[in-house]
């Protein structure tokens, strides 16, 4: 049992801004845009829209129920469900591994975030600057591994110090502003983007079904997507929910911040390629694709200074929020299971993130590599194994009262199938197709 007091959200709706606010970040605006131009577009598009449906919004329902149902951390969830010595809390041990790299990596990117920031507000995204100065900034910065380990480290204290003052201060205030803001100013880029002369190209590459693009890796970079955008799989998510009261209802939550999720990417996605095509990107220009494109936007709009600082502003706030999220995940271990001061697991483990992350600022391959690690291997393997805990091992009981006397009390069967059986095979299939595996069992081209 943990001895501090554990403290909850004020309402379901406090919850809801909170894990929205946690699950939308450089997942949706960094992210998902360069994965899709990576990956051809429409195809994987396609891909992923139905895995969160069938696979993200499921698990998501599962991880947030351990939290509530268990008020501990992931490692304890177990412990508290099934049995101290439970060998399930493995799961836990291994989402706050994932949550080390995750944010390792992460506060590099919301480094650049800080960078561009600064030059909105020095001017250098107003009119008549043109699109090859963004590259060159770009290419200055991530030329730089010094500069980049700065902003890393600004990052990372500003991280620490929000976790540092407790969950539900440090948390909830952030998202009430946060999201509606954010939401906006997307909406208004859009209109800008649609007006571009690449507009119809872009949306061709997004909306036109090109099934040749489909391949193993595509898939499972699509489920990687879903998992690292959703922040399932590593314990988040079970975090968020361990602060949920009784009487909050799980399952429309759950769906709640999944649509805002899914929303928040679409509309970056509907931003980015647009402008993509009008100003010949190369849509697979990988990590940097959002830093290139939208700031030579930015230079042709109407204020153009002010919406930059808007945008790096929201966009650095919003990695803050998911960034807090996976600190706390390894805080509240430390904290639940081993007593450790609050103050001192943040301070800690901010500085041990730090270290691993100053790595990216050196090399890119590096970079992938805790990427790729976390987001489609370490995730997946833990959504699995929170699949088959909550459908096989928690008492159905549990569940079933979350569903039952809401709009979604005939959902429960499906819900119930999805766990159990549907998200373990197909997590299960896309790796065997992703090792090629598959392929060799059953003689099948990729
Ligand atoms: N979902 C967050 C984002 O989209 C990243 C994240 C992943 C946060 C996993 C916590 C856990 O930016």
């Amino acid at each position: 049992m943990s001895t501090e007091p554990r403290g909850h959200w004020k309402s379901r709706f406090g919850f809801i801004l909170a894990a929205a606010g946690g699950a939308v970040g450089l997942g949706n605006i960094w992210r998902f845009p360069y994965i899709v131009g990576e990956n051809g577009g429409s195809a994987f598009l396609i891909v992923y829209l139905l895995l969160i449906l069938f696979l993200g919004l499921p698990v998501l329902i599962g991880e947030v129920l351990l939290g509530k149902a268990s008020q501990r951390d992931p490692v304890g969830a177990f412990k508290e469900l099934d049995h101290p010595k439970s060998p399930w809390q493995t799961i836990g041990f291994m989402g706050v591994l994932a949550a080390f790299v995750i944010l390792s990596f992460y506060s590099v990117v919301a480094g650049w975030c800080i960078e561009f920031l600064w030059k909105a507000v020095s001017g250098a995204f107003g009119p008549g600057n043109s699109p090859d100065s963004v590259k060159q900034i770009f290419g200055e910065l991530t030329g730089s591994p010094v500069l980049q380990s700065w902003y890393h480290g600004i990052f990372m204290v500003m991280t620490v110090g929000i976790v540092f003052a407790g969950v539900q201060k440090g948390l909830q205030r952030w998202c009430e502003i946060l999201m509606p803001a954010l939401l906006i100013i997307l909406v208004l880029l859009m209109v800008f983007s649609l007006s571009q002369k690449g507009a119809g190209e872009g949306l061709k590459f997004l909306l036109k079904p090109d099934f040749s693009k489909l391949s193993p890796k595509v898939i499972l970079d699509a489920m990687g997507q879903c998992f690292f955008s959703l922040s399932l799989g590593m314990g988040a998510m079970l975090t968020y929910g361990s602060y949920l009261r009784k009487e909050d209802g799980v399952v429309s939550a759950a769906a709640w911040v999944v649509a805002m999720d899914t929303a928040i990417a679409l509309l970056a996605g509907f931003v980015i390629f647009p402008i993509v095509f009008s100003f010949n990107v190369e849509p697979g220009a990988g990590p940097g694709l959002v830093f290139v494109t939208l700031p030579a936007a930015f230079q042709q709009m109407p204020a153009g200074t002010i919406v930059s600082i808007g945008f790096f502003g929201l966009l650095l706030a919003a990695a803050l929020t998911s960034a807090i999220s996976l600190l706390e995940v390894i805080t509240a271990y430390f904290v639940d299971e081993f007593k450790m001061p609050r103050h001192m697991a943040s301070i800690m483990f901010g500085v041990v993130c730090f270290l691993i992350g100053v790595g990216c600022a050196y090399s890119d391959k590096y970079f992938g590599f805790l990427d790729n690690l976390a987001s489609n291997y370490l995730l997946p393997l833990g959504a699995l194994f929170i699949s088959l805990f909550v459908g096989w091992k928690l008492k159905p009981e549990i569940a079933k009262a979350e569903f039952e006397g809401t709009v979604y009390a005939r959902l429960f069967g499906i819900w119930l199938i999805c766990v159990r059986v549907v998200a373990p095979v197909l997590i299960a299939l896309v790796f065997l197709n992703a090792t090629g595996l598959f392929a060799k069992l059953f003689g099948e081209g990729s």
